[in-house]
């Protein structure tokens, strides 16, 4: 079985992955499994599972054996060589929706710095009729992601992607800035779970000595690149809210909002620009 492979792997939720896997690689629905558990599968059906069955067993994440991820109410394609979306992230998606509650139909320009595989931009455009997104990745496989992203969900027509270090070459004012660096400390990279660390990539993860650096570099840019009455929102570490809170208050911005996640860790951190100095 499927799933006594999985469980003998110490893969977390072995019964629900191999459900999954085994919906994939039959081409049945929930509803057929339930009505007609034991159909036998057909040669093809079962060499599929088996290659499935082995490639999560060596720590493939579903997602990346399936190629696609739900994300907020998308179906997203997961891309070798970019980060997996994470649940923690509808989280920043759902704190930047109630900022901008009373706005929601306003033309607001969106800035997603290090937008992988696009899941930030397009959860907040597919909330936001009237919003225009800037996507900015250094990596070409995240914007070429956050392209086929875009176009997947029917988006691309509001948004514009460009490849960079953060906002080194933007310029302009933003109603929203949005931001899930990388904020792993690179002492930890070795010890992460092998599902992330085989197969997210680096520049993904990375947050340098103390895991904060990126969130040094956007924040140096902040001031600059934010409108009036504008919010900046990033996701932290289960740890690093406080941090995060000082380097914004460096910089003249105001903490507005910490949100939890579903663990009840401080997960995002929004801001805006503080009352500037008499
Ligand atoms: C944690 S991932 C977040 C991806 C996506 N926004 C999400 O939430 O799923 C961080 C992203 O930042 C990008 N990145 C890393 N360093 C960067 C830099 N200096 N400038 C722009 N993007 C960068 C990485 O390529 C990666 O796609």
């Amino acid at each position: 079985m499927v799933a006594d492979r999985l469980e003998a792997a110490g893969v977390a939720h072995p019964q629900d992955e191999a459900r999954a896997l085994l919906r994939d690689a039959t081409g049945l629905t929930r509803l057929d499994l339930a009505l007609a558990p034991r159909a036998p599968l057909t040669a093809e059906e079962a060499r599929a599972l088996s290659g499935y069955a082995a490639r999560r067993a060596a720590h493939e994440p579903v997602s990346r054996i399936l190629g696609e991820r739900g994300f907020w109410t998308l179906d997203l394609a997961v891309a070798p060589g970019v980060l997996d979306p994470r649940p923690d992230t509808e989280t920043l998606v759902e704190t930047a929706l109630s900022l901008v509650a009373e706005k929601r139909d306003a033309p607001l320009s969106i800035l997603d710095l290090g937008s992988g595989s696009g899941a930030i931009a397009c959860a907040l455009l597919s909330e936001l009729p009237a919003a225009w997104a800037l996507a900015v990745d250094l990596s070409g496989e995240a914007c070429a992601a956050t392209a086929a992203n875009l176009a997947r969900c029917g988006l691309s027509d509001r948004a514009s992607i460009v490849r960079g270090r953060w906002a080194e070459a933007l310029y302009g004012r933003f109603d929203l800035i949005v931001s899930n660096p990388p904020y792993v400390r690179t002492e930890d990279l070795a010890g992460l779970e092998p599902e992330v660390r085989l197969h997210d990539p680096a520049l993904a993860l990375d947050g340098g000595a103390d895991g904060l650096d990126c969130y040094r570099d956007i924040i140096a840019d902040a001031p600059r690149l934010l409108a009036e009455d504008a919010f900046i929102l990033f996701e932290v570490g289960f740890d690093q809210a406080a941090s995060v809170a000082a380097l914004l208050a460096d910089h003249g911005l105001e903490v507005a909002r910490v949100a939890r996640d579903a663990g009840g860790h401080e997960r995002i951190v929004a801001a805006r620009l503080g009352p500037s100095p008499t």
